[in-house]
C-alpha cells in the first residue's frame, strides 16, 4: 500500500542580509514536523527557499557594487550553510531565480492575462523601497512607513492589476466552510473581517520602475511583481506546468503552508485566488505562527536587535536551540526572546531534567547489574502508573503535533521524564540496593526507568534530531526497530540483558552569569564546558581523630533545633543556578523561606509536599539576593548527588526532631 503523503513548506526568504533566529524558528518547525511524520510513515516532502527579486535586492546589489545574481549568491549561500548547522533536512531548496520558476511564472501569468483576471492601469500611492509596499496616505503613520518607520516616496507607475474582488465571495464562503484552513482560528476571523468581509482591492502584480524581477513576457518593461512570484514557489518547485510533473502530481495540494502571521494575508487571501483562478485545489491549512519578539519589537535588523543562531549553535549545540525554539512559545503564539531564558531551559530541562535522569540511571545499572539491564519482576501500583503514562503518551504526542503544537508536545514528554525522576525519589534505589531482599524490586525499578528513557529518546528525535543516538549509545540501544515510533506504543522493547556504558554528559551545564556576559556581547566566558561533577567529599575524620574540642557534645547537638517541615510551594532562585527558593510550613500557621542549594538535584515541581528536616534556629542570612531562614538537611552521595532528608510517614509540620 501507498504511504500517506505529507507536504510542508516555509516560506521563502528574502536574501537580503543574514538570517536571524526569528527565520529560523519556522524552519525548524517545519523540519522538526517532517521527522516527526517520517517516524510515522508519511512519504514526506519538505520545501523551503528564497525569494530573490526586488527593488530592495536591485537597491543593496547596487551599494554593495556588486550585479543582483552575485549579491542574492552569496547570500543564499550562506543561507543553505545556515540550515546545514541547523539540522535541517528540506528536500528541495526553491531558488526564483531559477530557470525552473521563472519559466512557469511567465506561464502562469500570461494565463491569468488571457483569462481576464489580470488588466493594465496605473498605480498612484506612497511607496516604501525598504518593505517594497505601497501604503494609502490613511495608512501611513506619522508620514512614514508603517512597517518600518521609513520615509516613503510618492508613486506613480504603469502595472497590471489582478481582479481580486471578482473571487471574494467564493473564498468568503471557502473559508467558513473549511474550518482547518486557516489555523490559528483567530487568524481566519481576522481575514474574514479585516480583508475579505470589507471587500478586496485589486492587487498590483507588475512593476515598471525597476527590473530585476521576471520579465512579463508579453508587455517589455514589466517585471512580475513580488507575490505571484513568489507564491507560485509552491508549486513551480515540484514541476507544475511542466511535463516533469510528477512531484506535482503526489504532493500538491499541500499539507500546510507555515507562514508567519504577517503574511498569512498574501498565503490565505492571493494565494487561495490565485490557485483558484488557476483551477488547482488549494492547500489543505496554513499556519500562521507568531513571532519571537525582542521584548515588545519583532526581531529585525533595522531595529538592531537581533540574535543570531549561528554563536548559539556553536556554544551549546544545535539541539539545544531547537528544544528552546519549540518549547519555550506555544506555536502561534508571539513569544519573548532572551538569553536568560534560553539558559534557563538548557539547565532546567536539558541538564537537570533529562541528562540527569540518562546518567544516573545508567551510572546505576553499571553499579547494581554490573552495566546489563535486568529483568522487570512482578508490577507494583508505581510501575503501573509509570508504564500507563509511557502508553498513553503516543496518543498524546501525535494528536499535539497534528495541531503543530509542538511545546505542548514537548511538555508532555517532559512530563514523562518528570515522572522518572519521581520514581526514582519514591523507589529510593540507592536504599534497594543496599541488601538482597531489595534486589528484585530494584531490577524492576531499573527496568522501567531504562524503558522509559529509550522511549524519551525516540519521542525527542523531531525536535533535537542528534540527542537520540548518544542516549542509545548509553543505553546500549542498536537494534534499529528500537528506535521508532511503532515501539514507543508498547511498554517492554528493551531486552533485559543489554548492557549500558556511561558517557559524557548529554548537555554541559552552563553558569548562567558568564554565559549571559558571553551571549550579552562581553565575550568574555570560557567555552562552555563538560558539566563538572563536584569533588566527592572526604570522608570526615573519625570523632577520635579530631583535634580536642572538635568532638560535639550532647549539649552541643542539643543545641540545634531540629524541626519537620513541608515544602508548600518552591522556585529557582533567579540569581543562582544552585539555589531553591522553598516557603515551608513550620506548624503553628507560620511559614518560613529558606535558600538551599539542590536545583541541580531538584525541580521546583518534585520539592513540593515533601516534608523535610530543617535547622530552625539558624539567624537568617542572605543568599543571592534572597532571605535564607534556616537549612534543609542533605545527605550527599559519594558520586556526588544530593539527596534530602524527609520524614518517614506524615507528620505534623513544626514537629521536633531529635
Ligand atoms: N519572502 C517573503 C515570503 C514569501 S513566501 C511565498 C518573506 N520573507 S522574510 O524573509 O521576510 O520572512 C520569512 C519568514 O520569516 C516569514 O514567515 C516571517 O514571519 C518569518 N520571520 C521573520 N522574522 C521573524 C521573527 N522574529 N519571528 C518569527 N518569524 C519571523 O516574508
Amino acid at each position: 500500500m501507498d504511504k500517506p503523503k505529507f507536504y510542508i513548506t516555509t516560506p521563502i526568504y528574502y536574501p537580503s542580509g543574514n538570517m536571524h533566529i526569528g527565520h529560523t524558528y519556522t524552519t525548524v518547525a517545519a523540519d522538526t514536523m517532517t521527522r516527526f511524520k517520517k517516524m510515522l510513515g508519511y512519504d514526506t516532502y519538505f520545501l523551503t527557499g528564497t525569494d530573490e527579486h526586488g527593488q530592495k535586492i536591485e537597491k543593496k546589489a547596487k551599494e554593495a557594487g556588486v550585479t543582483p545574481q552575485q549579491f542574492v549568491d552569496k547570500i543564499v549561500g550562506e543561507t543553505q550553510q545556515l540550515w546545514k548547522l541547523m539540522n535541517i533536512e528540506y528536500d528541495d531548496f526553491i531558488r526564483t531565480t531559477q530557470p525552473r520558476h521563472m519559466k512557469i511564472v511567465q506561464k502562469i501569468f500570461k494565463q491569468f492575462y488571457d483569462q481576464g483576471d489580470i488588466y493594465k492601469s496605473e498605480y498612484e500611492g506612497q511607496y516604501c523601497t525598504d518593505c517594497e509596499s505601497f501604503w494609502t496616505e490613511t495608512q501611513l503613520k506619522n508620514g512614514c512607513c508603517p512597517d518600518c518607520g521609513r520615509p516613503v516616496q510618492p508613486m506613480k507607475e504603469e502595472s497590471y492589476f489582478f481582479r481580486m474582488s471578482k473571487y471574494q465571495d467564493w473564498l468568503i464562503d471557502y473559508i467558513e466552510t473549511h474550518p482547518d484552513f486557516i489555523q490559528p482560528p483567530s487568524r481566519a476571523n481576522e481575514m474574514l473581517n479585516n480583508f475579505l468581509r470589507p471587500g478586496l482591492q485589486d492587487l498590483c502584480v507588475s512593476r515598471t520602475s525597476f527590473t530585476w524581477g521576471v520579465p512579463v513576457d508579453f508587455d517589455p518593461g514589466h517585471v512580475v511583481y513580488v507575490w505571484i512570484d513568489a507564491l507560485s514557489n509552491y508549486i513551480t518547485a515540484l514541476g507544475y506546468g511542466t511535463e516533469q510533473d510528477q512531484l506535482y502530481k503526489k504532493y500538491w495540494p499541500a499539507d500546510v503552508h507555515l507562514v508567519g502571521k504577517e503574511i498569512v494575508r498574501f498565503h490565505t487571501i492571493y494565494w487561495p485566488i490565485m490557485l483558484h483562478a488557476l483551477g488547482l485545489p488549494l492547500p489543505k491549512q496554513v499556519f500562521g505562527h507568531g513571532w519571537l519578539l525582542f521584548g515588545e519589537d519583532k526581531m529585525s535588523k533595522s531595529k538592531g536587535n537581533v540574535v543570531y543562531p549561528g554563536p548559539i549553535v556553536e556554544r551549546y549545540g544545535v539541539d539545544a536551540l531547537r528544544y528552546y525554539l519549540m518549547r519555550e512559545m506555544p506555536f502561534g503564539s508571539d513569544g519573548s526572546y532572551t538569553n536568560e531564558a534560553l539558559l534557563t531551559r538548557m539547565n532546567a530541562d536539558l541538564v537537570n531534567d533529562l541528562g540527569n535522569l540518562v546518567s544516573r540511571v545508567v551510572a546505576m545499572i553499571e553499579k547494581y547489574f554490573g552495566g546489563e539491564v535486568p529483568a522487570p519482576g512482578e508490577e507494583t501500583d508505581v510501575d503501573k502508573a509509570l508504564r500507563e503514562r509511557f502508553e498513553a503518551l503516543p496518543g498524546i504526542v501525535e494528536d499535539q503535533m497534528d495541531h503543530l503544537q509542538f511545546s505542548v508536545a514537548l511538555s508532555e514528554i517532559w512530563k514523562l521524564i518528570g515522572e522518572c525522576n519521581k520514581y526514582i525519589d519514591v523507589n529510593q534505589p540507592w536504599v534497594l540496593g543496599k541488601s538482597e531482599e531489595g534486589l528484585p524490586r530494584l531490577k524492576t525499578v531499573m527496568y522501567y526507568l531504562a524503558e522509559c528513557i529509550r522511549a524519551v529518546a525516540v519521542y525527542i528525535y523531531p525536535t533535537m534530531p542528534s540527542t537520540p543516538e548518544q542516549i542509545y549509545a548509553q543505553l546500549g540501544v542498536t537494534d534499529e526497530s528500537l528506535k521508532t515510533w511503532e515501539s514507543v506504543k508498547q511498554f517492554g522493547g528493551l531486552k533485559p540483558g543489554t548492557v549500558v556504558k556511561k558517557g559524557a554528559a548529554l548537555f554541559p551545564r552552563v553558569d548562567i552569569a558568564k554565559e549571559l556576559e558571553f551571549l550579552n556581547g562581553g565575550r568574555k566566558a570560557e567555552p562552555a564546558k563538560e558539566e563538572k561533577k563536584p569533588e566527592p567529599k572526604k570522608p570526615e575524620p573519625k570523632a577520635e581523630e579530631k583535634a580536642e574540642g572538635g568532638i560535639a557534645s550532647f549539649d552541643d547537638f542539643m543545641k540545634i533545633k531540629l524541626i519537620a517541615a513541608k515544602v508548600i510551594a518552591c522556585e529557582r532562585v533567579k540569581k543562582s543556578e544552585k539555589l531553591l527558593k522553598e516557603t515551608l510550613d513550620v506548624g503553628g500557621g507560620e511559614t518560613r523561606t529558606v535558600c538551599s542549594g539542590i536545583a541541580k538535584y531538584y525541580t521546583p515541581e518534585e520539592m513540593v509536599g515533601k516534608t523535610v528536616v530543617m535547622v530552625a534556629n539558624f539567624a537568617p542570612r542572605k543568599m543571592a539576593g534572597e532571605v535564607s531562614e534556616g537549612m534543609l538537611l542533605c545527605a550527599e552521595d559519594p558520586d556526588g548527588s544530593v539527596r534530602l532528608l524527609t520524614v518517614d510517614g506524615s507528620v505534623a509540620p513544626g514537629s521536633v526532631i531529635g
